[in-house]
């Protein structure tokens, strides 16, 4: 006998697929067809992780004692050495018992969502937004408030908007600078200002820092808790070596914040995965402990592409791309071209649009529906210069046809 009931449970079944690997998923497999797709959805940097770091992790195989468990919560010298980065690199001091190591920025994200809010919390989302926040904050009960900013103030809200988003029921402000998607960065000043209406009204700020070490031209990196300190108590700052060390792959990332709430997350993370792999930690003690050199080759790579990319995605009629200051995404505006014409279609939306120029031009870029925004696309610049060059050449000379 059955009983009449959902198959999955109402929480899971509302968690969308991730739009951004579901593209990058596409374009891989019409790539395998024997399709040469170009495919700007990639979060990843496309180097490889730096050789001290693999012969770091190489040595730790041999070595039994990296073959167990570790604490759930992280190797201790790995918490300590992600302390010391943590003062080193922007300026913010804390203990290694406020570290908490996760599987990966993600897991950080998941945690630190469900460690801070109640059914009904409201969680406030500067939008565009990195797909993963709102299904995590829903997951964890909350409900995520879009504050939307477009490409006339270069996808930066203001504190006038958040202000008017805020209500009784908010409990987080979500702050990410450089951003994912759109590669905006806030300067001191936006970040004082905002960090200082988040401390008058009480509430707590969730800061992923991932790209710190990817800002551009005159943008610079600023901590929230280090430009407010009077925040500190009610900060989490995310983080990770995927994106600094082209370590994606590894799977280490961190939470920093107040004791407590980092050993209710570390309970979290004991019954859901216990610790991230002991050699990938062995190999983020590597990366942490190492110096800033590869990640400044990485930086001088990825600020030529995005002028590059930039620079050709203006010059296409019907698109408007503001420059990103960090990260290594472009987010252009295509609402000029919808409801034009090309090749008999007449797409109506982005995602109609992506999946035109995936047909047409075989080239896969991420709709901006997928970050809470359409009408945009999100291109990733972490590919070689020859293939961005021929990439947004080819949808270039696809658009130019739209009548
Ligand atoms: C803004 C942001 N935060 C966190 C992450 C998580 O990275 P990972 O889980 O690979 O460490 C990403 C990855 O794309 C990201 O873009």
């Amino acid at each position: 006998m059955s009983i009449d009931r959902p198959r999955i449970s109402k929480r899971i079944a509302a968690i969308s697929e991730s739009a951004t690997l579901a593209v990058d998923a596409k374009a891989k497999a019409l790539k395998a067809a024997g399709r040469p797709v170009i495919g700007f959805g990639a979060g990843e940097p496309d180097f490889p992780t730096p050789g001290y770091i693999v012969e770091a992790a190489v040595t730790a195989c041999r070595v039994p004692r990296f073959h167990k468990y570790t604490p759930a919560g992280g190797l201790p010298e790995l918490r300590a050495a992600i302390a010391e980065k943590t003062e080193r690199d922007s300026g913010y001091s804390v203990e290694a018992a406020q570290v908490l190591v996760t599987n990966g920025g993600k897991q950080a994200v998941y945690e630190a969502f469900a460690a801070l809010l109640d059914p009904g919390d409201e969680v406030i989302v500067p939008t565009p937004y990195w797909t993963t926040y709102p299904e995590s904050i829903k997951l964890a009960g909350g409900v995520p408030v879009d504050v939307v900013a477009d490409e006339t103030t270069g996808y930066k809200v203001s504190v006038e908007q958040l202000e008017a988003a805020r209500t009784d029921r908010t409990k987080v402000l979500l702050f990410v600078s450089p951003s994912n998607p759109t590669g905006a960065v806030y300067n001191r000043d936006e970040i004082e200002a905002i960090g200082r209406w988040a401390d008058e009204h009480g509430l707590w700020v969730i800061t992923d820092e991932i790209y710190e070490h990817l800002v551009y031209g005159d943008a610079g990196f600023h901590s929230l808790p280090v430009v407010v300190p009077e925040l500190a108590d009610r900060t989490l700052v995310l983080n990770g070596v995927a994106k600094t060390y082209a370590m994606t792959g590894w799977r280490v990332g961190w939470l920093i914040g107040p004791a407590d709430v980092v050993k209710a997350a570390a309970n979290l993370q004991s019954h859901a995965t216990s610790n991230v792999a002991n050699v990938s930690q062995a190999a983020a003690l590597a990366a942490v402990t190492g110096d800033l050199s590869a990640v400044a080759e990485m930086r001088t790579a990825f600020d030529r592409r995005r002028q590059t990319m930039v620079r050709m995605l203006n010059e296409i009629p019907g698109i408007v791309c503001p420059e990103p200051e960090g990260a290594f995404y472009a987010y252009p505006s295509v609402k000029g071209l919808l409801g034009k014409e090309i090749r008999g279609k007449r797409p109506q939306t982005s995602v109609e649009l992506a999946s035109l120029i995936l047909e047409e031009a075989e080239v896969a870029l991420v709709p901006g529906e997928a970050f809470g925004t359409p009408g945009y696309f999100r291109l990733s610049y972490a590919l070689g210069d020859d293939d961005l060059v021929e990439g947004v050449s080819r949808v270039g000379k696809l658009l130019a046809e739209a009548t």
